[in-house]
């Protein structure tokens, strides 16, 4: 009796330092109970090994108590294992779907930030462009829809979408193959527009557009010789287009641009 109070105190003891040592390393609550719970284990298997021994069996007696043994076995595993905490893949799914759900909110509302943004710069340039539109006679602007008056906002969002339509034109024919813009484009050397605004009217680059001989660029005799710049678009576009092509090309200003200067011709 005394050997089996002594194996408790020794079983309790370690299942102590196991409790405390886990904690020093910061586990998880469950897992210092995971380990107390095994020393407690160790010590009933001990305590086990002082039990009287059993009388020997044989037969279908022994095969029998085998097998009784086997299905305690299994039932103190499983229901034991059952007891503890259960790890559900779906239950820390939602945990970490609950974490990014803030991070991806938070991103959103920066796009939401960064359009609005964008937005009001783009409105800015449109007022700009619709006031030159009026100071170029007004009647260039395509027709506003409704009777709305004198209506700002819609004017405004016609000159928007002229914009939108000048900047498509110049990637839909391709005119960046010959005129570098922004930086970007003509391969072919042709003259660089990023001033062409402060050169040429609207009228002015809409007639070159149509007819390429109609004005020929200081510095560039040859070229304008040849005929390098294509003389199609007038087949190509529909007026409105040109319009706006001309349009969005007449708001680059850009004075640190050495763009080149046209001559009339015709
Ligand atoms: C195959 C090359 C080529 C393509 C494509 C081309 N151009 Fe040109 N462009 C030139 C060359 C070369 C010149 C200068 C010689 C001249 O005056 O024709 C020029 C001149 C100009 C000028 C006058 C520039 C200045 O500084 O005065 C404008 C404006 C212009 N092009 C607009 C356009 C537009 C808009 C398009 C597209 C619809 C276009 N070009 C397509 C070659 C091209």
């Amino acid at each position: 009796m005394g050997k089996a109070i002594f194996k408790i105190i020794i079983g309790l003891l370690v299942g102590a330092g196991l409790w405390v040592g886990t904690m020093a390393l910061e586990f998880p609550p469950v897992f210092r109970w995971m380990f107390f719970a095994y020393a407690i284990l160790g010590t009933v298997v001990f305590l086990v090994l002082d039990a009287p021994s059993m009388k020997p069996m044989n037969g279908a007696k022994a095969f029998g108590a085998v097998l009784v043994f086997y299905v305690i076995l299994c039932v103190v595993y499983i229901a034991g294992a059952s007891l503890w905490p259960q790890y559900d893949p779906e239950d820390e799914k939602g945990k970490i779907e609950k974490l990014l759900k803030a991070k991806r909110e938070a991103s959103e509302q920066g796009k939401a930030d960064e359009l609005i943004a964008r937005v009001k710069a783009l409105d800015e340039q449109a007022k700009a462009l619709a006031e030159r539109i009026k100071a170029l006679g007004g009647d260039l602007a395509p027709p506003v829809q409704g009777t709305g008056g004198p209506g700002a906002p819609a004017s405004t969002a016609a000159a928007g979408d002229m914009l939108k339509i000048g900047e498509d034109q110049w990637q839909l024919q391709e005119c960046y193959n010959c005129h570098k813009l922004k930086g970007e484009g003509g391969k072919k050397r042709g003259p660089e527009l990023d001033n062409i605004g402060s050169l040429m009217s609207m009228d002015d680059i809409k007639q070159k557009i149509l007819d390429p001989k109609s004005w020929m660029t200081e510095g560039f005799e040859k070229e304008f010789e040849k005929g390098k710049m294509p003389d199609k678009y007038k087949d190509l576009m529909e007026d409105k287009d040109v319009v706006a092509l001309a349009v969005w090309l007449s708001t680059f200003k850009n004075t640190s641009v050495n763009t080149p200067k046209s001559i009339k011709k015709k």
